[in-house]
């Protein structure tokens, strides 16, 4: 059975352990993360952090945080999706992403943005965003570190 719900305040330790285990962020970012789902479960929805956690057969596999840019009209941020990497490329991130786009647009959200990096251990999100409808909207050079860049990809929802 698959499901998606809201993140709990046990979920946390258990998808950043899988973020991690995913073997392509630094360590700065798995700190943010954590600090970001303890938020996002203490204080869920409204004008902050929205996160979903997939299930199937019982197992956390996935999960996903977005929010509102409180300084646009209707423009959310994609901040985290991530798959267990033993699951990949069998859909999982396809539903999860339909899940969070309808989220959004109940929520009258009008565009997605997501930001992702240039380095080649990124070329499966890359392809995922554009597999997913999204545009490669903007590039900023070196911004996480020289040679590794900083791309936009975004989605209109209306
Ligand atoms: C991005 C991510 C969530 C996609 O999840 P997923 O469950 O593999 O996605 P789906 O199975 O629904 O979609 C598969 C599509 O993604 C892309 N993709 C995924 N893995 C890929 C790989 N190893 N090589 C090339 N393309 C890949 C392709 O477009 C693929 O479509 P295809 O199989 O028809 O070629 C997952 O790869 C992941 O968790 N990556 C690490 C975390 C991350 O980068 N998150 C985004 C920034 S927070």
């Amino acid at each position: 059975m698959t499901l998606i719900r809201p993140t709990l305040p046990d979920d946390v330790p258990i998808l950043v352990r899988l973020t991690e285990e995913t073997g392509i962020f630094r360590p700065g970012e798995i700190k943010t993360l954590d600090e970001v789902l303890a938020q996002a479960v203490a204080q869920p929805g409204g004008e902050g952090y929205h996160s979903y956690t997939l299930e199937a057969e019982r197992q956390r596999i996935g999960f996903s945080v977005h929010g509102p840019n409180t300084m646009t009209e209707g423009t959310w941020d994609l901040y985290w999706i991530v798959v267990r990497a033993d699951c990949h490329r069998a859909g999982w991130g396809g539903k999860l992403l339909a899940f969070v786009e309808d989220d959004i647009r109940k929520r009258g959200g009008r565009l997605i943005v997501a930001e992702t990096s240039s380095l080649p251990t990124y070329e499966p999100t890359r392809k995922f965003y554009l597999k997913h409808g999204y545009t490669q909207a903007a590039v900023v050079p070196d911004y996480y570190a020289d040679g590794d860049s900083l791309v936009f990809f975004c989605k209109r929802l209306r």
